[in-house]
């Protein structure tokens, strides 16, 4: 598999950006989904395909430090900092790991897959290693990403499987991939890449085009949450669409020091918490559980 040694050469940050590339946070009252809580001041992004754990946390004890921890909403008030949220705009291994998995998407032998916006690739270097998919299509919209992807396809020699197309997912050309793969990955696609009319048309889009009964998606987050903030009469109607394949989430595994350390922390936060529904408590007890996959009804 691809090392993501090899590629964090070729970025030009830890957030994994294109140059030049800019983000959209979506600004208070305007429509358009956010991941919850997130905010441009208190998050910032590392891409976690090219960062494993060990990485960020070399770059945290870096000296000096190549990546904060933490943030001070008051720069008069350095004492009084508040921990940042890191986000990624990629998967990471683990993840891929388990999306390619008989737990998810099982045997995929014969099939396409499409990843919208393919960004540095991982979905196409997952889907190519970790499973028998015939056709590896990779639709993105940003010119420098995909003459990425297309080097390293070549330099691989991974051309048998994968194609990279440079378009926006509402082209014809968008279009005809999605109607065309069994399986559509959607991971965090239009939630940063544009105003709150893009991600309606990108939605409507998808919706229209991943219509065939039997083609499934995986998302990230839900398709709920993806489209929240869309207007109730102009989204897509999720009941008449899809219906959600459950997955079997495998366990989180336990560093026990970690434990140790949530346990002595849970005695006091345990006060706070009245009556955190069992759904809330599978989510802490399971990896993966932010990764959904529906078939089309
Ligand atoms: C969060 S990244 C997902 C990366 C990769 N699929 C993964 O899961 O690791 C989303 C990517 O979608 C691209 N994108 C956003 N809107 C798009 C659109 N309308 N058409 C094609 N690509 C789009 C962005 O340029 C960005 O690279």
């Amino acid at each position: 598999m691809l090392t993501a040694v090899e590629l964090r050469a070729a970025v030009p940050n830890v957030a994994g950006d294109a140059p030049g590339e800019a983000c959209h946070f979506p600004q208070p009252g305007e429509q358009g989904t956010a991941v919850k809580g997130c905010t441009e001041e208190n998050s910032v992004f590392v891409d976690s395909f090219l960062y494993d754990d060990e990485a960020m946390e070399a770059l945290h004890e870096a000296e000096p430090p190549q990546l904060s921890r933490s943030y001070c909403p008051d720069v008069a008030k350095p004492k009084e900092c508040l921990p940042l949220n890191f986000l990624s705009h990629s998967l990471d291994l683990q993840e891929l790991g388990f999306i390619f998995s008989s737990r998810c998407l099982g045997d995929l032998k014969g099939r396409t897959i499409c990843d919208v916006g393919s960004r540095l690739g991982p979905v196409l270097w997952g889907a190519y290693h970790l499973s028998t998919a015939e056709r590896i299509v990779g639709v993105e919209m940003n010119g420098w990403f995909c003459d990425l992807q297309r080097k390293i396809v070549k330099s691989r020699n991974l051309g048998d499987r994968i194609a990279v197309i440079e378009a926006d997912i509402c082209s014809e050309q968008g279009q005809k991939q999605l109607r065309e793969a069994d399986v559509v990955v959607l991971h965090n696609v239009f939630e940063f890449f544009g105003d709150a009319a893009a991600i309606e048309r990108c939605w409507t889009t998808v919706r229209a085009c991943v219509s065939r009964k039997g083609q499934r998606l995986v998302t990230v987050p839900s398709l709920e949450e993806a489209i929240k903030k869309i207007d109730a009469s102009r989204a897509p109607n999720l009941r008449e669409w899809v219906a959600e394949i459950p997955l079997a989430y495998p366990e989180k595994e336990v560093d026990p020091e970690q434990a140790q350390a949530q346990e002595q922390e849970g005695e006091v936060a345990e006060d706070d918490s009245s009556d955190d529904d069992d759904e809330d408590e599978d989510e802490e007890t399971e990896e993966f559980t932010s990764i959904k996959m529906y078939v089309v009804k």
